[in-house]
C-alpha cells in the first residue's frame, strides 16, 4: 500500500508525539522538553527526551530517535504500514482502502516491501516443506541429529528446501511475482538456461531483522557437503553488515547483555538452553554497524567465538570494534569444546552460565593471547613480553583506569607495580615524541580523517542552527544553500529544509523524517534535529561561530567543486568564491 506524502504528514500531525509516547513512557516536563526512562534500553536515569516543538524523540543513552512513526515502529515492532494504520485510527484520519490500488501501482511504490513479501512467502514455503513427507529427512536432522525441540524449530521458523530444482520458483510465480523482481530476491537464479532455486536439499534458517521481517536465508547441508552453509546474497533488504541473526528475539531478552557467537545453530542452541540474548553475525566479520545495533539494547557483550585459532582471531578483531562503539566486551571460554552448541550438548546450561560468570575481560583476553607468543622461561622473551604489556596499557587514556589496569596486570604477571608504571610512562614519553614527528609530516591518514570529521561537524552544526533559528535562512541567503552540504545525508536533509522554508517560511523537522526510509536515517535525522545549541552559545561567540562555520562550508565546497570542475570558467568561478571569503562577514544583530 502506498500513501501520499500529504497523507503521511496529515496522520503524523494529528498525533501529538508527547501524547502518544506518554501512553507508553512516564514523561516529566523540564523546560521545553519532556524526559523519561528510555524504553529501548535499560537505564536508571532519564536520558530519553521528547520535544513538543519539534515533534521528535531522542535518547542520549542509546541513540534511538525519530518522529512518532519511528517510535511506534520501534516500540510496537510494527512496519510502517502497520504504524500508519494505528496512528490514522488514533488520529481519526481515514486511509484509502487497499483494493483501490492496482497490483502494479503497489509494486512501483515499494520494491523493498515486495522483496520482504517474497522472503516471507519463501519462509512459509520452506516451513511447510519441512513438515511434508519429502522434508522428513530435514526434520529428522534438526530434531534428532541437532537436538532441536518442536518449539525451537517453530520459534526460529526453520524449514527445508527440497530436492526439486525449481519448486520454490514455481510457487512464487504462481503467487504472481514477476521474474524481474524474483531475480533481485536472491532466492532464484533467472537466466537464459532456465530458472532455478538457489537452495536445494538444505535445512533452512530464515534470517530476520529486528522487526521480525525475513530478509534472507541460510541453508545447511544435512551432514557433509560443500559449502556447509549457503547464504542469501546481499539484496536491497539484506545487508549483512547491519543485521545479526537472532537479534529480533534477543532484543526483548531480560538478560543484562548480548552474547555474540559465530553460527546459526549456536544461537539456536543457546536460546533453547535459556540464553535468549544470543545473536550471530551472518557468515561475515563483525562490523561497527553490528556494534551500534547491539548498543541500542545493551552496554555489555559476551563473545563466544569458536575456541580455535580462527575464532580467537575473530574475537581479537571484534574487541576494538566493540570498544570503539562504547561497549564493554568479555570473552567466554568454551574449552574443551569448539562452540556453544557443542558445549551445551555436552555440559549443559548450568555449566555455560558458570562460564559466563567467569568470562574474561577483553583486555586480559588480549594479553593472554599475546603471551602465547613468548617463552616466559627465557628472560629475554619475558622482557619483550613486559614491554608489549606496557605498550598495550598505554591504550587506556584515562589515568585512573590505566593505573587500575597496571595494578591488576602487575599482580597477574608478578611484576612490581612501580616497575610496570615506570615502563608504561617511558613508553608514553616516547609515543608523544614520535606522534609530534608524525604530525609534522603533512597529510597523514589521521589528519585527513580529522579534516573529514571537521567538515562533517560543520555541516551538521549548520543544519542544527537552521532548524533552531529559521531566520538564518534569510541571513545566509545567497551565501549558504543546499549545495554546500556535500555529505550525502546532510545534503538530502538540507534540500528538504530549504524546500520547506521556501514554501512556508518555516521548517518542520518531523515531516522531513517521513521522507527517510531506513531506521538509521531516522535516528541520524532525529539526532541532528534534537541538538540544542541555543543555550550553548550567545552574542559575539555565536556570530563568530557562524562565520567560521560558513567559511568552512564554503571552503570545503570550493575543494569538492574544484575537484569535479571540467572547464576553465568553472575553475575561475570557484576561485572567485574562495577569494570572496576573505572579506566575508555575516553580522547577526539579535539579542
Ligand atoms: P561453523 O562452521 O563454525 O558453523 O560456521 P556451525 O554453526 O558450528 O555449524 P554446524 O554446527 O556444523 O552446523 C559458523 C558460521 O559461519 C557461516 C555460517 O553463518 C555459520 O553459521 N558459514 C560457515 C558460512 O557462511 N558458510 C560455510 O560454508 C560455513
Ligand atoms: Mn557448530
Amino acid at each position: 500500500m502506498f500513501y501520499s506524502e500529504e497523507l503521511v504528514e496529515e496522520v503524523r500531525s494529528r498525533n501529538d508525539i508527547v501524547d502518544v509516547i506518554s501512553s507508553y513512557v512516564n514523561l516529566k516536563r523540564k523546560g521545553s522538553r519532556y524526559f523519561g526512562l528510555c524504553p529501548f534500553h535499560n537505564e536508571k536515569s532519564a536520558s530519553f527526551s521528547v520535544s513538543p516543538d519539534k515533534q521528535l524523540y531522542n535518547c542520549f543513552g542509546c541513540g534511538a530517535g525519530g518522529n512518532v512513526y519511528t517510535f511506534i515502529m520501534e516500540y510496537e515492532n510494527y512496519t510502517f504500514q502497520e504504524a500508519i494504520k494505528m496512528l490514522a485510527e488514533r488520529g481519526g484520519v481515514e486511509l484509502p482502502k487497499e483494493e483501490e490500488q492496482s497490483l502494479e501501482a503497489r509494486r512501483a511504490a515499494d520494491f523493498n516491501a515486495l522483496l520482504l513479501e517474497i522472503n516471507k512467502e519463501a519462509a512459509k514455503y520452506f516451513y511447510y516443506q519441512l513438515r511434508c513427507e519429502s522434508g522428513a529427512q530435514g526434520y529428522e536432522y534438526l530434531n534428532k541429529k541437532r537436538g532441536l525441540s518442536e518449539d525451537t524449530i517453530k520459534k526460529f521458523g526453520l524449514g527445508y528446501s527440497n530436492k526439486t530444482s525449481n519448486d520454490l520458483y514455481q510457487y512464487l510465480k504462481a503467487k504472481g511475482y514477476k521474474d524481474e523482481v524474483l531475480k533481485d530476491s536472491g532466492l532464484v537464479t533467472i537466466s537464459e538456461k532456465g530458472n532455478y532455486d538457489k537452495f536445494w536439499n538444505r535445512v533452512m534458517f530464515p534470517i530476520m531483522d529486528v522487526h521480525n521481517k525475513v530478509i534472507g536465508f541460510g541453508g545447511r547441508v544435512m551432514g557433509e557437503g560443500e559449502p556447509k552453509y549457503l547464504n542469501s546474497p546481499e539484496t536491497k533488504v539484506f545487508d549483512k553488515s547491519r543485521n545479526l541473526y537472532g537479534m529480533n528475539i534477543a532484543r526483548t531478552s531480560k538478560r543484562p547483555n548480548i552474547i555474540v557467537c559465530e553460527g546459526y545453530l549456536d544461537v539456536i542452541a543457546l536460546h533453547q538452553a535459556g540464553f535468549s540474548n544470543a545473536v550471530a553475525s551472518l557468515g561475515t566479520a563483525f562490523t561497527s554497524q553490528h556494534a551500534l545495533l547491539i548498543k541500542r539494547y545493551t552496554k555489555e557483550v559476551l563473545l563466544t567465538y569458536d575456541s580455535d585459532n580462527a575464532g580467537t582471531k575473530a574475537a581479537l578483531r571484534a574487541i576494538p570494534i566493540l570498544k570503539d562503539a562504547g561497549l564493554t566486551a568479555k570473552i567466554i571460554n568454551m574449552k574443551p569444546y569448539k562452540d556453544p552448541d557443542e558445549f551445551i550438548k555436552n555440559l549443559g546450561a548450568e555449566e555455560f552460565q558458570k562460564r559466563i560468570d567467569e568470562a574474561t575481560n577483553s583486555f586480559f583476553f588480549e594479553i593472554e593471547v599475546l603471551q602465547r607468543d613468548y617463552d616466559m622461561s627465557d628472560p629475554e622473551q619475558k622482557t619483550k613480553f613486559h614491554n608489549e604489556l606496557a605498550r598495550k596499557l598505554l591504550t587506556f587514556s584515562e589515568p585512573i583506569e590505566r593505573q587500575n589496569y597496571i595494578e591488576a596486570v602487575a599482580k597477574r604477571y608478578d611484576i612490581s607495580v612501580n616497575n610496570l608504571t615506570a615502563l608504561v610512562n617511558s613508553y608514553g614519553y616516547r609515543q608523544v615524541a614520535t606522534e609530534g614527528q608524525a604530525y609534522n609530516r603533512t597529510e597523514n591518514k589521521d589528519r585527513k580523517k580529522e579534516k573529514d570529521s571537521t567538515i562533517k561537524y560543520s555541516q551538521r552544526l549548520m543544519l542544527t542552527w537552521l532548524v533552531e533559528e529559521p531566520e538564518l535562512f534569510d541571513t545566509l541567503k545567497g551565501i549558504i544553500g543546499p549545495k554546500e552540504f556535500t555529505e550525502e545525508f546532510y545534503g538530502k536533509v538540507a534540500n528538504l529544509l530549504y524546500e520547506q522554508y521556501e514554501l512556508k517560511k518555516a521548517v518542520n523537522p518531523a515531516q522531513i523524517i517521513n521522507s527517510f526510509t531506513t531506521e538509521e536515517e531516522h535516528r541520524q535525522a532525529a539526532l541532528l534535529f534534537s541538538t540544542s545549541l541555543r543555550e550553548e552559545l550567545s552574542g559575539m561567540e555565536k556570530e563568530h561561530a557562524i562565520n567560521e562555520t560558513v567559511k568552512k562550508l564554503k571552503l570545503n565546497w570550493c575543494e569538492v567543486a574544484g575537484g569535479r570542475a571540467t572547464d576553465f570558467n568553472e575553475l575561475m568561478e570557484i576561485s572567485k568564491v574562495k577569494q570572496s571569503l576573505q572579506n566575508l562577514h555575516i553580522s547577526i544583530n539579535k539579542g
